[in-house]
């Protein structure tokens, strides 16, 4: 198989990246535009390896995408780019919008094109996978009413509220055109090459420089985490 795989140098993205590597024969195509979200010291270990093509393209360019999938062909399409940093996203709403919704909309135009021309078990194999996450659902209230496939949309935040518009886009080209799609909500990921600006290294890095440590809200929030690799253990 050859999977293409968009963000392949951020924090889950890579993972997936070597595991896949690691595990499989499969081939991957690794669509990054080198943002300061890409770690390639996190691609150090399976770089060189055959199975591994790094493509430099910015997924909101329409043309570079559709390029990428006419001359690659891959069998599968794991969407994972998208500016990710909560906090991020109240002074940088424009790059999240960009990336979280206009980059759905031309990475599945991509596959929508030419996957209709695919015959054979090309045709019926090919997925595109979306990587949201379970941030759509909004605020978790407490341990025992954890969140499901059938939770209501509630995001509350820039980012949840962007990556849910993007979820309903994908189910809205599979409801349209027939694109094969799945859409996974995970928790928040916690593991190796973690940006220092995410909650776990941050609060780790400022306990290691005894600086103050951030609380958000009232410090009553509850979140669900999940050790990445088993996350991509879940998703490969
Ligand atoms: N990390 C988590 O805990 C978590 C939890 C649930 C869902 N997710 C989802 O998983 C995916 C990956 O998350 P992550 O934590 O690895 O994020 P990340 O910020 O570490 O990586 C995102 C990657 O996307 C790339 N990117 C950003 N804008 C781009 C653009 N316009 N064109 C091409 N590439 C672009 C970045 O360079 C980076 O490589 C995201 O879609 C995120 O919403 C993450």
């Amino acid at each position: 198989m050859i999977i293409l795989i968009t963000g392949g140098d951020g924090f889950v993205d890579s993972a997936v990246i070597r595991h896949i590597i690691k595990s499989t024969t499969e081939s991957v195509i690794n669509v990054v535009c080198l943002t300061y979200a890409g770690n390639t010291e996190s691609l150090s270990l399976i770089d060189k390896s055959v199975q591994h093509h790094f493509v430099q393209v910015e997924i909101c360019d329409a043309k570079a995408m559709e390029d990428t999938f006419v001359k690659f062909q891959p069998d599968a399409l794991m969407h994972l780019a998208a500016k990710s940093h909560v906090d991020r996203s109240t002074d940088g709403l424009a790059a999240f919008m960009q990336t979280n919704i206009m980059g759905i909309f031309t990475s599945l135009e991509a596959p929508r094109k030419h996957w209709l021309k695919f015959t054979g078990d090309k045709k019926t194999t090919f997925h595109f996978h979306h990587i949201s996450t379970d941030e759509v659902y909004g605020d978790l209230e407490g341990t025992d009413n954890l969140f499901t496939e059938t939770t209501f949309y509630e995001p509350s935040l820039l980012y949840s509220a962007s990556k849910a518009t993007s979820e309903h886009l994908v189910r809205s080209w599979q409801r349209t055109y027939g694109l094969p799609t799945v859409v996974t909500s995970c928790s928040n990921n916690y593991g190796p090459y973690h940006l220092p600006e995410k909650l776990i290294p941050h609060v780790i890095l400022n306990t290691l420089d005894a600086k103050p440590l951030p609380i958000y809200g009232d410090g009553n929030q509850i979140r669900d985490w999940l050790y990445l690799e088993d996350h991509t253990r879940v998703l490969c």
